[in-house]
């Protein structure tokens, strides 16, 4: 299945893509190897940082024993907020200058993954805190040179954060999220025990799968790297580079698995096969959007988790109202789809395909339906939120969520067609309920 003239070269734009490769270990039994890594990366004394669920669970007790095992200081860092705030990264990154670490270790998901990045990035270039924050939220000032070594050990099948120089949070005085995006931030390395998984939630395995879901369709259907200006300098060119041949061969697999696992994944703990196969779709997906860029749907889901007012979904932290990443991006996913769709149907379509959907006789037009229509079938399956509303928004919050999500100018040039403030209004409105 092809897409021969996604990219076409033209005069003045971009004809380079860069691949930042992931380094990886994947496997059971993986994060009983790290004191050798620590060794050969010359660690003495390091933070390990992980929330407080994930501190009680085997693979935290594994890494620290195997890092004592090997000499090395550790000292555990579990107060990671599960959805980080501006508030808790700094937080974070005190204890990491305090500390005086030649290397970070982190264990657990996205929350835990990016908090650790954020405190390797201020402990070792101390800045005001919206110094290296998106613009135009923060000042987007690259992070100057390389920082210490950092090992990541993910914990849930989701966002891939262990391949990505990413960081988000919760910005709390804007109630949406940001992030601090730079090629600096990616881990050394990251150790992928899949075994890790068999104990989540349902509702975790599927909000973080239909994270990689998205990471995957939105990659694979992103803008072209070839419709970029071309930069004046190699080091200009972004991180979020757009679609690629090289995202495209891990989002094409890990759309395979998604579609074929997601849903077994979510319904049987005990479906080791559906389990491992997600947790290497959410590498595979990381990889691919890492050196791409997602773009409308996640650009969407950072006000409908900031914004959130009193959703609580069953397997998270019950203290205070939340909407996991996965969830707050998979309710704008089929409408955003349904609205790029015309930009490249033929990309919209395989992507249906590859997900498992029937997609013989389809016309063109008809992909971003199509591929709608599955999504919501997927969605239906594994008990996510019925769009916006299933969150607890209602009408009234439309130009609010649109006014956050505009801001996300990073994820939204990233798009494969333009995307205007009214736009998104509409968007959220097509997002209300699929059911
Ligand atoms: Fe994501």
């Amino acid at each position: 299945m092809g897409c021969c003239h996604y990219y076409e070269f033209t005069d003045g734009h971009e004809s380079v893509f860069a691949v930042d490769p992931s380094a990886i270990r994947f496997g059971a039994g993986v994060l009983a190897e790290i004191g050798h890594d620590a060794k050969r990366l010359g660690l003495r004394r390091v933070a390990l940082y992980t929330d407080r669920g994930v501190a009680k669970l085997e693979a935290v007790a594994t890494v620290v024993k195997a890092l004592r095992a090997a000499d090395v200081d550790v000292a555990v860092y579990d107060e990671v907020h599960v959805e980080p705030t501006d508030i808790s990264f700094v937080a974070a990154s005190k204890f990491a200058s305090e500390g005086k670490f030649d290397g970070f270790i982190s264990v657990g998901g996205g929350s835990v993954m990016d908090t650790c990045k954020a405190a390797n990035l201020y402990s070792t270039y101390p800045a005001d805190f919206m110094t290296y924050v998106n613009a135009p939220i923060g000042e987007a000032r690259p992070v100057p040179g390389p920082l210490k070594p950092h090992i990541a050990c993910p914990t849930t099948s989701g966002t891939g954060s262990e391949c990505t120089g990413i960081a988000v949070f919760d910005l709390l005085a804007m109630k949406s999220k940001t992030g601090i995006a730079h090629r600096a931030l990616r881990p050394t390395l990251s150790l992928i025990d899949p075994t890790v998984t068999y104990t989540l939630p349902a509702n975790v395995v599927a909000a973080s799968g239909f994270d990689v879901l998205s990471h995957a369709l939105e990659s694979y259907t992103a803008m072209p790297y070839t419709q970029r200006a071309m930069p004046a300098r190699p080091d200009l060119r972004p991180m979020s580079q757009g679609a690629n041949p090289f995202s495209d061969i891990g989002c094409v697999e890990a759309l395979r698995r998604t579609g074929r696992y997601l849903v077994r994944a979510v319904a049987d703990a005990a479906d080791y096969e559906a389990r491992d196969s997600m947790m290497l779709a959410a590498t595979l997906a990381g990889i691919a959007f890492g050196n791409s860029g997602v773009h409308i749907p996640h650009g969407m889901s950072y006000s409908v988790a900031g914004l959130v007012r009193d959703f609580r979904p069953a397997g998270y932290p019950q203290e205070e109202p939340i909407c996991p990443h996965g969830m707050s991006v998979i309710v704008n996913s089929p409408s955003a789809f349904r609205f790029t769709a015309s930009a490249c149907p033929e990309r919209h379509l395989e992507g249906a395909a590859y997900l498992g959907a029937d997609v013989r006789d389809v016309k063109p037009q008809e992909a971003g339906e199509v591929l709608a229509a599955h999504l919501i079938s997927m969605m239906r399956q594994t008990g996510m939120p019925n769009g916006i509303s299933g969150v607890g928004y209602s009408e009234r919050d439309i130009p609010a969520l649109a006014k956050g999500a505009i801001a996300q100018e990073r994820l939204l040039k990233n798009s494969p067609i333009p995307v205007q403030e009214q736009d998104l209004q509409e968007l959220y409105r097509g997002g209300f309920s699929y059911w």
